[in-house]
């Protein structure tokens, strides 16, 4: 198999924005009323099944080029930050907020500096520090859920998952203890709430229209955006002090806010508070929905899969004995919770596409893209064809024990090149320790959605299940 083998680009001339096919739309709105942000993936994808691997929407007046060709995302995702780059709206919305850029928005030689300093956060050895707290938290999640279990209730899957990957950032990301596990809603949970989504639907609008008249939800979006920034100014300012007190902190920090800030001491760092502050609201912001969303969906697909279910508890029963005492090398040894986590994400990807802007006149697939323009990287088009997942509607998580061959690299569920994701072996440890917890202690009774259907799926900052009740027995 090969990537190359649907390749658009070809010797043929190079087309311009306007000869691409692509949907009809309206004058001034273009495509915006077809795209509802909550499904906005789903007619995405429908459209490049309908109208091949390099189409044009237009969102609004400006026109996005649409690629779904794994080669061609590849390509695009490598070449950053000097071709191509986030989209420049989703950094103004945020600094009309007053945000400080973390490394998700950051751009250039900016973008270069934080991403050497989050690197350092997540190096191996950091994160080995860091695993004491997720065996924690989820021996907390595994209290509540034996609970439950005791009392014959059924358990909000989405809202404890998000309770356990909120307490397991936030404890990384601020050095505090954030225990929503055991005592329910934190307020600062609801202002990253508020600041997620309103972001993500800003981002969408084909005008910004907040900028003219605000609507209650977009007060609320900047009312919980300046309180977040002020609780994490404190919890920056006390880690500043807790390190002056013990200096040892700097080569052995216990979280990523030290971590942080201990590479921007370095002398060449270019760094200082503003980007350790942008990047603590980052990883809060980029590690909760995305972690959480991924063990819905993987909690939802191997209650489908009953043998696939059977050999993950297998594992589990075979290697962590007790996950309040679960070690690094226990949860290194879960390969085939590996391959389902990798599976979900195939067929459920947190992230089903990823949105760029051009930074230069470049060409992609034969398509002249010229400055500024939006390019729409579909990410579940490849996850999805036969081609490269043979029998791809089915939960296979064997596919993924051979390494996944050629195949691995059309599935991107953390993107690619030098911006993939820096948080994808944290957050598969937390996906293993959250297994262990559930298939080590219960047996599945049943996880439905609230309608009894398949959970639709939900586009916000993040593309989560809807709203499942689970049930569980204890072992
Ligand atoms: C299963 C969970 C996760 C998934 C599926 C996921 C997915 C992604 C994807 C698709 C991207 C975009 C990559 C690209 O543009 O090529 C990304 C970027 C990023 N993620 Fe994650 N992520 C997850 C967990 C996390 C966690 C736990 C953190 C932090 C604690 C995190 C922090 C980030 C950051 C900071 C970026 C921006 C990197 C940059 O622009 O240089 N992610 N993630």
């Amino acid at each position: 198999m090969s990537l190359n083998a649907n390749a658009a680009s070809s010797a043929a001339p190079v087309r311009r924005i306007d000869d691409l096919p692509g949907p009809r739309g309206l004058p001034l709105l273009g495509n915006a009323l077809q795209l509802k942000p909550r499904r906005i993936h789903l007619q995405m994808e429908q459209w490049a099944a309908e109208y091949g691997p390099v189409f044009r929407a237009r969102l609004g007046r400006r026109a996005a080029v649409v690629f779904s060709d794994p080669a061609d995302i590849t390509a695009i995702l490598r070449e950053r930050p000097d071709t191509f780059r986030r989209p420049a709206i989703t950094a103004e919305v945020s600094a009309e907020l007053g945000g400080q850029p973390g490394v998700f928005l950051a751009e250039g030689a900016d973008w270069r500096h934080q991403r050497r300093m989050v690197m350092q956060a997540f190096a191996p050895h950091a994160i080995k520090a860091y695993f004491p707290l997720l065996t924690k938290v989820g021996a907390r999640l595994q209290e509540r859920w034996g609970q439950a279990a005791r009392e014959g209730q059924a358990i909000d899957l989405g809202a404890d998952l998000k309770r356990y990957t909120v307490d397991i950032i936030a404890g990384l990301a601020f050095g505090a203890e954030v225990n929503t596990v055991e005592k329910g809603d934190d307020v600062i949970q609801q202002h990253m709430e508020n600041v997620l989504s309103g972001v993500a639907r800003r981002s969408l609008m084909p005008l910004p229209y907040w900028r003219y008249v605000r609507l209650p939800v977009d007060r609320r979006l900047e009312h919980s955006s300046a309180e977040f920034t002020l609780a994490v100014n404190s919890f920056v300012a006390e880690a500043r002090n807790a390190m002056a007190a013990d200096p040892g902190l700097r080569s052995a920090p216990q979280n990523l806010l030290q971590a942080m800030i201990a590479a921007t001491e370095q002398p060449d760092s270019g760094l200082g508070d503003e980007a350790v502050v942008g990047n603590v609201i980052t990883m809060l912001l980029g590690g909760e929905d995305t972690t959480a969303s991924v063990l819905g969906w993987m909690i939802w697909l191997l209650s489908r899969n009953p043998e696939a279910l059977r050999r993950a508890q297998q594992e589990v029963l075979e290697h962590v004995p007790d996950v309040a005492n679960m070690t690094m090398a226990q949860a290194d040894a879960l390969d085939f919770i590996d391959a389902c986590a990798h599976e979900s994400m195939r067929i459920k990807p947190a992230a089903p596409f990823i949105p760029l802007q051009t930074v230069k006149d470049t060409e992609m697939g034969g398509v002249a893209l010229p400055k500024d323009t939006i390019v729409w990287c579909v990410m579940r088009h490849a996850a999805m064809a036969e081609h490269y997942f043979p029998q791809p509607e089915h939960f296979k998580p064997e596919r993924w024990l051979e390494g996944g061959g050629a195949a691995r690299a059309a599935a991107l569920p953390f993107g690619g090149g030098p911006r993939m994701c820096p948080g994808r072996y944290l957050s598969l440890l937390e996906i293993k320790v959250a297994m262990a917890m559930l298939l080590g202690r219960f047996d599945i009774e049943s996880v439905e959605a609230v309608d009894g259907l398949a959970p639709e799926e939900v586009m916000g900052f993040v593309m989560a299940p809807a709203p499942m009740r689970m049930r569980l027995r204890l072992r």
